[in-house]
């Protein structure tokens, strides 16, 4: 049950209240939450009364059953709302889909796992409302804020060493980019949306980077609570991802992070063909022989590291793991003909050093390989 900000209470009240046309839009992302849906919809009701919000979780099929809790809640109060995202990953992603499926004038970004404390929100709000910034942050690293929850000396380093690397790159200078918790303005997010990279952990980092116009930004203290329940989704794949977004941004769009990805992985399969021929050469074995294996090894952990890491939001399992990695193998097969025989082409067609016909031929072939796995196996 609860109240109308003018101290009423009872499903009248809630009723009244919930026919408020929303004047801000908390988006939560969240994966496996399903324990602090409730104490989160409970936390905002008291840090948000007398306002009219509503709150939108954005669930990515949690095998814990998250979506359940919401929909539970929201069957009783229509200010809750869930986004249930089927085959996909992704807490950048996750936020721009609830963003853009709201509709209020300005939105509030926090996390599901209570760690960002909702008594900033109203300070973060007023900070857009009355005091005409674009953008509010909540802040660990500026005087009263606090980054006591990250989860230990490890977490709290790479945090740190990230700040100090966003921070070069940053058209505009904040004290905790990487900040999960955070308001902005909807005009302004529409502005920004078109440009923003969507991978990764990152999205107010990516914003900042990404705004088509000058930012007013304020930052609000605020202190980093530890999880009371769950645990943290953050693994060392989401910093590679940070690095791909930065690189992104760099690029200024013009190179896919994906693609970059997928090169990487593909470099890091020569490597591993490399090693598998020595060693069969080392144990005798001949030099097709261990080439043959060797390309099949680096396919196979290739295919593994793409599914990991350059399509990590949309990662296949189970059959369609097994389909997915048989296509691969294919179409790389296919692109190390493609590779061969452009290769041959252009060391014939005239004096040539052999090198330059080799990059090319390799290049036709990671463009084939990207280009087509893209489509046909995780269908982006
Ligand atoms: N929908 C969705 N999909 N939500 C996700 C996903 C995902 O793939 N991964 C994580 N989340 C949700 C979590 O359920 C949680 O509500 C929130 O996003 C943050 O995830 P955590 O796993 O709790 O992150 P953290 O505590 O390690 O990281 C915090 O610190 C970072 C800076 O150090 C967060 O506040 C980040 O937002 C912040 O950038
Ligand atoms: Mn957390």
């Amino acid at each position: 049950m609860r109240t109308d900000g003018q101290g009423s209470v009872g499903p009248e009240a809630v009723g009244r209240e919930s026919c408020r046309p929303a004047r801000v839009s908390i988006v939560v992302p969240c994966y496996n939450e399903r324990d602090n849906v409730r104490p989160m919809v409970d936390a905002l009701d008291h840090a948000l009364a007398g306002r009219a919000w509503e709150v939108i979780f954005v669930d990515d099929s949690s095998p814990d059953g998250t979506i359940d809790v919401v929909r539970d809640l929201a069957a009783q109060d229509a200010r809750v709302r869930g986004i249930l995202r089927l085959g996909r990953r992704g807490l950048s992603s996750a936020v721009i889909e609830g963003i853009l499926s709201s509709s209020a004038g300005i939105v509030a970004v926090m996390d599901g796992d209570m760690q960002h404390d909702e008594r900033c929100l109203g300070q973060l709000l007023d900070a857009i409302e009355t005091g005409g910034n674009d953008i509010a942050i909540g802040s660990r690293h500026v005087a009263g804020g606090d980054a006591g929850g990250l989860a230990n000396r490890w977490r709290r380093m790479l945090s740190d060493a990230g700040i100090r690397v966003a921070r070069r790159f940053m058209p505009v200078k904040v004290s905790d980019p990487m900040s999960g918790f955070f308001a902005i303005r909807r005009t302004l997010f529409t502005a920004t949306a078109p440009h923003l990279s969507g991978t990764g952990f990152k999205i107010l980092l990516d914003i900042l980077m990404s705004a088509p116009v000058p930012l007013r930004v304020a930052e609000i203290p605020f202190v980093f609570r530890s999880r009371a329940a769950g645990e943290s989704k953050l693994d060392s794949v989401v910093l590679i991802q940070f690095a791909a977004m930065m690189l992104d941004r760099l690029c200024r769009g013009y190179l896919p992070v994906r693609f970059i990805s997928f090169c990487f992985v593909g470099l890091l399969g020569i490597g591993v063909n490399l090693g598998v021929l020595s060693v069969l050469l080392e144990c005798g074995a001949d030099f097709s022989l261990g080439q043959v294996v060797g390309t099949y090894v680096s396919m196979i952990v290739n295919f593994w590291l793409n599914n990991r890491l350059t399509y990590r939001d949309c990662r296949l399992k189970g059959a369609a793991l097994v389909r997915g990695l048989c296509l691969f193998v294919l179409i790389c097969s296919i692109g190390a003909l493609a590779n061969v025989g452009v290769a041959q082409m252009i060391l014939s067609s005239g004096p040539r050093h052999w090198t330059s016909a080799s990059v090319a031929g390799a290049a036709i072939a990671a463009v084939w390989n990207y280009a087509v796995s893209s489509t046909l196996i995780w269908k982006i």
